[in-house]
């Protein structure tokens, strides 16, 4: 039974998904947008009673008898972008439905379309303008926008959104997750501005096969035949083309000059894409990426992943990170350890992080938090899968940067499970199949016999790159002395260890052979283990401890140690670098200097 639920599963998913082109319009930072980021009014709606009193109608009692019991006006205030857990002490565990309400003040142009369009909301919304309905969205790490040319009025706007992070058993993530659940508009709110036809989407790519040819896609806003240019002045290139009666045009274009970006020369080059008087400006990087047995080739070199993951959030403020200077501070400690990659964990992390780390040459591992516990039987979650890894693939596919899409997390082999993940590939590659698909599965297991960590995953046959999360010393013992450890995993294929380490409380010392000592000794010792044992591994293609900085979780509540913090992280909560960090950095440096491990330049 549950084999022919999960094969009609497949079959919904194949009719469902292929249809749809891109939600959104590509690259909005490069667009014409105004920023309604800023403060918001806003009624904490603890029993969700605002959709019945109809808050986003922001009545005011102007009769005699007219009897309003909310208003937005005098309300709380928060900041958007931001969520509402750090901005409120009263809302640090809420999770429940906030509503948001502004205003804002437009001039219409005559042949002028205008977007609403949001960066992310978590982690469910439905957006109204002018007390009208406008459209709704589910997850809180992808974009989403929404057409409003017809709905605005020339002069004051009031702009509403009904938010909620509550968890669901069909959602993703689920119900049980090992990070803070934040809740609000957590990044950017920008109008747009477009022209009555515009570039609506693009993908534009070195072909991996020949690093002279730049392969370009685009497809226009509507089903129309129009001349569209794309140039990329420093190479002297310069394409007009006609799109087709779908509006959508594919071409190449060829130099002998291109730079190709790399972690050592992260080159990017200033790529305009014009149609009639729409314009969208990006900056690209060209690089090529493909795997040679267990080598991951990066401009055709082996190139070893030197990795680090973090959580969007700065743990000093205790919030989300959702800034160009959030950016910053993440990925300047990564640069600090390092490191040629970063593994956004476990979501698609805020445009400015995935931008900033293209500018600094930083590889990067992108993913939706298909993590644990979700409902692989469910359609719904199918569905909701689908389309937030589309809106993943839609919104990055041009940052070279982005080498992995990641499929999931420690998600457990099941048929269902196996099905819902290789219907989410095969849309996956319908869009995107220039890059390199990895999983993380947290199945090896010992071989007591073989004396060897084995593991047994269907889908290891089907991703480009298999990566394994193991605590040895943390979560179980070693099974051996580590420098005795062999592994037989995903052999002729590349192997990344994506998650190991184990936690330690800043300040604390002593004892390093204790695993409960909490000191900062042990995790140093722990990475030391878990490198030498990494010597020994003949396929590993990459590591990536687990993680950047503590970060904050309802799940560990270890008082005096973790009082709501996972302490795994190489730096403190305050952004002080603990022992294990140095531990790291030394690593990588050794690794930099081994001519067999190159960065791909
Ligand atoms: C898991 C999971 C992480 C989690 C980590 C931990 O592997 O992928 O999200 O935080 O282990 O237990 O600390």
């Amino acid at each position: 039974m549950r084999l022919l639920f999960a094969v009609l599963l497949s079959l919904w998913a194949s009719l469902s998904s292929s249809a749809q082109g891109a939600t959104f319009m590509t690259n909005v930072y490069g667009r014409s947008f105004e920023s309604l980021n800023g403060k918001w009014n806003v009624l904490v709606d603890w029993y969700d009673i605002g959709e019945k009193r109809h808050f986003e109608k922001n009545a005011k009692a102007v009769g005699d008898d007219d009897f309003v019991e909310y208003s937005f006006d005098g309300a709380m205030r928060l900041n958007v972008p931001g969520d509402w857990n750090s901005q409120n002490p009263e809302l640090k565990y809420y999770e429940g439905v906030v509503w948001y309400g502004r205003n804002f003040d437009v001039r219409k142009s005559e042949g002028q379309r205008k977007f609403l369009y949001f960066c992310g909301v978590s982690y469910r919304c439905k957006v109204y303008l002018n007390e009208e309905f406008v459209g709704e969205h589910e997850g809180s790490f992808t974009p989403f926008q929404f057409e409003i040319t017809d709905m605005l009025r020339d002069g004051e706007n009031f702009l509403c959104l009904k938010v909620s992070n509550v968890r669901t058993k069909d959602a993703i993530p689920a119900m049980n997750f090992d990070w803070w659940n934040y809740g609000g508009i957590t990044r950017d709110v920008l109008l747009i501005t477009t022209p009555e036809t515009y570039v609506n989407e693009y993908f534009v790519r070195l072909d991996d096969n020949n690093p002279n040819k730049i392969r370009v896609t685009l497809g226009l806003s509507g089903k129309t035949e129009r001349s569209v240019k794309v140039e990329i002045p420093e190479l002297k290139l310069s394409e007009e083309v006609i799109t087709d009666i779908n509006g959508r045009a594919e071409f190449v274009m060829t130099s002998d000059e291109i730079e190709l970006w790399s972690p050592g020369n992260p080159k990017l080059y200033k790529t305009v894409i014009s149609a009639g008087d729409d314009t969208v400006s990006d900056e690209i990087g060209f690089r090529t990426l493909s795997v040679d047995g267990t080598k991951i080739l990066l401009n055709g070199k082996p190139c070893f992943m030197k990795s680090i993951s973090f959580h969007e959030e700065i743990p000093q403020r205790m919030g989300r990170a959702f800034s160009e200077s959030d950016a910053g501070v993440l990925l300047g400690e990564a640069a600090a350890l390092g490191v040629n990659m970063v593994r956004l964990a476990h979501y698609p992390q805020n445009e400015y992080i995935v931008r900033l780390a293209e500018r600094m040459g930083i590889i990067l591992w992108e993913e939706i938090p298909l993590w644990q516990g979700i409902d692989f039987g469910n359609e719904n979650t199918q569905g909701k899968a689908i389309a937030m890894y589309r809106e993943m693939l839609f919104r990055d596919r041009n940052r070279c940067a982005v080498c992995f899409w990641g499929l999931a997390n420690e998600t457990r082999p099941s048929a269902v499970r196996n099905v819902f993940l290789e219907n989410v590939l095969q849309m996956a590659k319908s869009i995107d199949d220039t890059r390199l698909y990895v999983i993380a599965d947290d199945v090896a297991e010992w071989n007591d016999e073989k004396e060897v960590f084995e593991m047994n995953d269907p889908l290891i046959d089907r991703v480009d790159v298999v990566a394994v999360n193991r605590y040895m010393g943390w979560y179980a013992p070693w099974p051996k002395a580590p420098s005795e450890c062999r592994w037989n995993v995903a052999a002729g294929k590349p192997l990344i260890i994506s998650e190991f380490g184990g936690e330690a409380l800043y300040g604390v010392h002593g004892e390093e052979r204790r695993v409960s000592s909490w000191s900062e000794d042990y995790q140093a010792n722990l990475m030391r283990d878990n490198i030498e044992m990494f010597r020994h591994i003949d396929n590993l293609a990459g590591i990536s401890p687990w993680v950047l900085f503590d970060f904050r979780s309802p799940t560990r509540l270890s008082p005096g140690n973790q009082d709501g913090w996972n302490r795994k992280g190489l730096l403190s909560d305050q952004g002080l670098r603990k022992k294990a960090w140095y531990v790291i950095r030394d690593f990588y440096d050794e690794c930099s200097h081994d001519p067999a491990l190159t960065d791909g330049n």
